[in-house]
């Protein structure tokens, strides 16, 4: 879904890129993401600070998706090189071949999208063998509650984290590690060889 205006005032703001940074980067960091010369890409890249992150791995190659074309152009900004930012629909990734990502970062963007199953399946088929996905993402009762207090008018996505967990097992995920911390969920997951 496009982000409401108060959630992306929100998004946008440097109280967001202290926590992206300090805490969210980090835990997945201590979670396995760290492997230079990858092939990355971020789904929901929003404004581009989490290239920012990601660009301290010297990525082979950094594709960032977003729905919205305001973010994907604020994400330009950067003038990061090497990384590519597109406006693309996570639920139907077609532009992008098969087997050609070696990993898949998500910061906090599923519970967005009622269709966020299809991302699962799109994650599943874009990762090459062995491919790794880290994401974190609120629970339900967490965006249900930031919604009552700031507005932020998230659709009814049918998102939990059990759900997000059960998804990842259907499509053929690992999870290798998962820490939850006051209804958040950070997760390092993988396919097989
Ligand atoms: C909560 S913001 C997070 C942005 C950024 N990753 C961050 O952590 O600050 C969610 C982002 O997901 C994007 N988004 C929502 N639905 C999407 C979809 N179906 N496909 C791709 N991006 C989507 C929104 O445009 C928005 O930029």
């Amino acid at each position: 879904m496009r982000l409401s205006h108060a959630e992306f005032t929100a998004m946008n703001h440097p109280l967001r890129r202290f926590v992206q940074k300090h805490l969210e980067f980090r835990n997945f960091q201590t979670l396995g993401l760290v492997d230079k010369q990858r092939n990355i890409m971020e789904i929901g890249c929003g404004s581009g600070y989490g290239a920012v992150l990601l660009s301290t791995l010297q990525p082979k190659t950094y594709l960032g998706i977003d729905l919205m074309p305001e973010q994907i152009a604020l994400a330009g900004k950067w003038h990061l090189p090497g990384c590519e930012f597109k406006t693309m629909d996570a639920s139907d990734m077609a532009d992008i071949p098969s087997g050609s990502k070696d990993i898949i970062v998500i910061f906090g963007i599923l519970h967005h999208i009622p269709a966020w199953r299809n991302v699962l399946s799109e994650c599943r088929r874009v990762l090459a063998c062995g491919g790794r996905l880290f994401a974190e993402e609120p629970d339900g009762n967490i965006v249900r509650c930031f919604d009552k207090l700031f507005h932020w008018r998230h659709p009814n996505a049918d998102f939990s984290l059990e759900a997000f967990e059960r998804e990842m097992l259907r499509c053929g995920f690992e999870i290798v590690q998962k820490r939850k911390f006051a209804g958040f969920g950070t997760y390092a997951a993988r396919l097989p060889q």
